[in-house]
């Protein structure tokens, strides 16, 4: 039985269309169950529904506050039992009946425990790195804290403004968030303390 991702998307979907174009080959060993997002109308949700992938919206004005919310983004992804949540793109706090039930993987664009937050590549070029790049991480309660699995580095160029650096970084983070999650898939994590290492 195939493995069963649940993506997790607020924008464009560029990562989520990556795993899609991926899990088409079955050596991938990976299916993509749903998409859900916070937020209606957005090219991610589009993305998943071209590929005939189930979609749900789940915004956090729905609810009286974060732990409703949080339990009830809990009881829709667990309604399609996946073995893997990632978060890809998703502009959201996950919070713990989320993250107590399934694992949870992000990609963030910067090179973690540097840049953590929404707006990595702007506090990067701020700061004046000459390298930054793209970190696929464990998700934990923390903002960008969890143990990380994998990173790659970006070079930054004379004249990069942040949408540049954006999309070289994400050029990167879509082809590391791919590697990464086949692996997961095909070959099991596991996490000791701060270290994920592939394998059962
Ligand atoms: C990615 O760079 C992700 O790391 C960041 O937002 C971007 C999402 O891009 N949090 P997309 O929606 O996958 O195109």
């Amino acid at each position: 039985m195939s493995f069963r991702l649940l993506v997790l998307v607020s924008g464009s979907g560029t990562n989520l269309q990556a795993l899609l174009d991926a899990v088409a080959d079955d050596a991938f060993g990976a299916t993509v169950v749903a998409v859900g997002a916070d937020r209606d109308g957005i090219e991610g949700l589009a993305r998943a529904e071209r590929a005939n992938v189930p979609t749900f919206v789940e915004p956090v004005a729905d609810h009286p506050d974060r732990a409703a919310w949080d339990a009830a983004l809990a009881a829709r992804i667990a309604g399609y039992g996946p073995d893997l949540v990632v978060s890809a793109g998703f502009m959201k706090i996950l919070g713990p009946r989320v993250l107590g039930a399934f694992p949870v993987v992000n990609t963030h664009p910067a090179l973690l425990p540097s840049f953590p937050g929404t707006h990595a590549v702007r506090d990067a070029l701020a700061y004046g790195v000459r390298l930054t790049g793209c970190t696929v991480h464990l998700v934990d309660a923390g903002v960008d804290t969890g143990p990380v699995i994998a990173q790659e580095a970006v070079p930054i160029q004379d004249g990069d403004d942040e949408t540049t650096l954006h999309e070289r970084i994400k050029v990167v983070e879509r082809r590391l968030l791919v590697e990464v999650v086949g692996r997961m898939a095909r070959e099991g994590w596991q996490v000791h303390g701060r270290h994920v290492r592939f394998g059962r």
